[in-house]
């Protein structure tokens, strides 16, 4: 029964990856939804029965179930560089130029969409998917094969043999216009926080702990380049048909072109349908199609020579402005929002726009009842960047600036040199309380995540916390039963969200957890302004205790590498405050790290005598602490890398050169995570 079993499964598993290609990939379905659910119903069945039999390719795990905790990070094999870019055609000409000159014989050129989505590696073993890594900073990303491993359209086995041994395929995730807006108005009805784009929304879904709950996100992937030591073929191109005929979903809208004038003519003509596709892209991605010459023209610090981006202008649109809003941040800054009558733009109904700040609506001249132009630019929000006058009406109001908050009341204030207006009530402004407290539980401060910006508000609001320290105080009781009632903007019904035992517990865990945070980290999550991570860093490393630093004069402040006027007249203010010295005593009471912790000193072995360099930005070292680290857990620092080295420890934007002489050498390359645990 055992081995007819396992055969029942493996055709059924067989089918399915069929069936789930014809449907995602070529859109061809052969049988029903009806169908394909059955079949998949009977697997999930024979899997559950026979566990021996267990595949983590099978097409059941499309549905998610694993959670991960904590995204491994991983180092690239290759490392993934971004593009240069340009707006000009001259600009593109003057490239083609280049590339011309500098391979002094014939090419082609290919052409491609620049989707606007999340960038993502996957690796094939086998004809197995086997990681998902996302681009990270280009040289470390994060493990998201779980997450991936839900999206369709993503082949878990490849269809035909031909295909090299191990591969790498990199493409784009993204949302389609349509189901991102379905999926928003979903999330509305729910009460949670729509996104802002598709390619926010389909960020967010790579980054979710569970992975059922990414299965439903409407993911797609397109596929673009690949790499290898045995592709079919030395071009690009063909390697992309190829890479179709074994599953991949290879986009239609690829070009080849022979001269810059063809490869004009197909940004001209995605430029014009570009509203018209289902998707999002910014621009067109122009590729010498052969590796060979891709080698000759090689690479500058951070892009290739043989490809480069077209970026499309943004997108505007004309609408009117009804009126305007001004919201108040965590520090207190005041920003004007434009109320606008709804219109499309880029695939989505805007309906609000920034202003930014009382010098930008002088600039524009704008008023109430202007037809405005609309742009959405790199930003979420969209701005406002131009006023139609001529169709500005008779009545039409100037905007005079509020002079109080809108939410405190308190008269507002301009910093000199500064063009927002602040209010400076920041103990009893409640959006200044609120941002305070959701900076404080933020996951590069506290990383209290348990806590969300909502629940946060909600207890805010139901006066269980007044500022950070309170949060200390919560016990079960005070949680256990809270209840929200959001109204839904389109329905008009309302919803009521409950916190549960589970909710209460993981709040409470992660309060909990939270005073084991060093030193530095809880000095940045006090919020003081312009005390960044860096900065607290700083300040830890040079004053080593709360105390200290709390009595520390300006002279003293402006002792400490890189504190200037600025940051030092910050510090004073905050320390100088009743309300705040009392919250960090509190704090203090509560156990949290006041204190750097006493770094131990040579007495660890754990690098064994081992060579280590360092080379790029690090998160948590500069040069002489990391090489202080290594030190002083029995490493040795070298200042080259050579035959000899063991590591090369790779930061943010570690230059190729680099990377390429640890590879010829065989030297391991690893994480500023990987070293991190060496030495815990
Ligand atoms: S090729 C070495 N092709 O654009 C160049 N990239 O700035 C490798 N992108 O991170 C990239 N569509 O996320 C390539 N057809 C396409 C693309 C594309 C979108 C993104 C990709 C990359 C960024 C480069």
């Amino acid at each position: 029964m055992d081995k007819s079993a396992k055969k029942k499964i493996e055709a059924l598993r067989e089918e399915l990856h069929r069936h789930n290609y014809l449907y995602y990939v070529k859109a061809q379905p052969e049988i029903t939804d009806y169908e394909f659910d059955m079949k998949m119903k009977e697997l999930e069945k024979l899997e559950k029965e026979y566990p021996e039999f267990a595949d983590k390719n099978s097409p059941s795990k499309r549905v998610g179930g694993d959670i991960t905790k904590e995204f491994a990070t991983v180092v690239h094999k290759r490392q993934m560089l971004s593009l240069s870019n340009t707006y000009s055609e001259g600009e593109m000409r003057d490239w083609d130029q280049r590339v011309r000159k500098g391979l002094g014989e014939d090419f082609l050129y290919t052409c491609e969409l620049k989707y606007d989505g999340v960038a993502i590696s996957l690796t094939y073993e086998n004809g197995f998917l086997t990681r998902a890594v996302t681009r990270g900073d280009g040289v470390q990303g994060d493990d998201v094969t779980t997450n991936v491993k839900t999206i369709n359209s993503i082949p878990l086995k490849l269809r035909s043999d031909d295909y090299p041994k191990e591969f790498e395929i990199r493409g784009e995730i993204l949302m389609f216009r349509q189901p991102f807006e379905e999926f928003n108005t979903e999330r509305a009805k729910q009460g949670l926080q729509p996104f802002a784009n598709p390619r926010n929304a389909t960020a967010g879904s790579l980054k979710l702990q569970e992975s059922s709950a990414v299965a439903k996100r409407p993911l797609e992937c397109f596929l673009y380049s690949l790499a290898g030591e045995e592709l079919p073929s030395v071009s690009h191109y063909e390697n992309l048909q190829k890479a179709r005929s074994w599953g991949f979903k290879i986009p239609d809208y690829i070009g080849r072109c022979e001269n810059i004038n063809q490869v004009w003519d197909f940004i001209s003509e995605w430029k014009e349908a570009r509203p018209d596709l289902p998707f999002e892209i910014d621009g067109v991605v122009v590729k010498v199609d052969n590796h060979k010459q891709q080698e000759k023209l090689g690479y500058t610090a951070k892009s290739p020579r043989w490809a480069i981006a077209y970026k499309f202008p943004a997108e505007q649109a004309s609408t009117i402005l009804e009126s305007i809003a001004y919201q108040v941040g965590r520090i207190g800054t005041v920003t004007p929002v434009a109320n606008l009558k709804p219109v499309q733009l880029a695939g989505t109904t805007v309906k609000r726009a920034s202003l930014h700040n009382a010098d930008i609506i002088e600039q524009l001249d704008v008023r109430l009842g202007d037809t405005v132009l609309v742009e959405k630019g790199g930003d979420i929000i969209p701005k406002i960047v131009g006023v139609n006058k001529q169709k500005r009406p008779e009545n039409a109001q100037k905007v005079s600036f509020i002079e109080q908050c809108p939410e405190c009341g308190t008269k507002l204030v301009r910093y000199e040199g500064e063009a927002a207006h602040y209010c400076p009530n920041d103990q009893g402004c409640p959006p200044q309380i609120k941002g305070k407290i959701e900076h404080f539980i933020s996951r590069k401060a506290m990383d209290i995540l348990s806590l969300g910006e909502g629940k946060v508000e909600l207890l805010f609001d139901r006066e269980k916390i007044h500022n950070a320290a309170d949060l200390y105080d919560l016990s079960f009781d005070d949680l256990i039963g809270i209840e929200k009632t959001y109204r839904d903007e389109l329905t008009g019904k309302t919803r009521t969200v409950q916190f549960k035992e589970k909710t209460v517990k993981n709040i409470l865990k992660g309060i909990e957890d939270s005073r084991d945070v060093p030193f530095e980290r809880v000095l940045y999550a006090l919020g003081i302004r312009y005390v960044g991570q860096t900065v607290a860093r700083k300040l830890a490393t040079h004053f080593q205790r709360m105390d200290k630093l709390m009595q520390a004069s300006k002279d003293e402040l402006l002792d400490v590498n890189d504190v200037g006027e600025r940051i030092a007249e910050s510090v004073l203010e905050y320390f100088s405050d009743s309300g705040n010295q009392k919250m960090v005593n509190k704090l203090q009471e509560k156990g949290l790290n006041m204190a750097v912790k006493e770094k131990k000193k040579q007495t660890d072995n754990k690098l064994g005598q081992k060579r280590f360099i360092a080379s790029g930005k690090l998160q948590n070292f500069n040069r002489e602490e990391i090489k202080e680290a290594v030190h002083n857990n029995g490493g040795i620092y070298v200042s080259a890398i050579s035959p000899k080295l063991d590591y090369l420890i790779a930061g943010e934007n570690i230059g190729p050169k680099k990377l390429e002489k640890a590879k010829k050498l065989s030297i391991p390359v690893i994480s500023e995570e990987d070293f991190l645990n060496m030495i815990q």
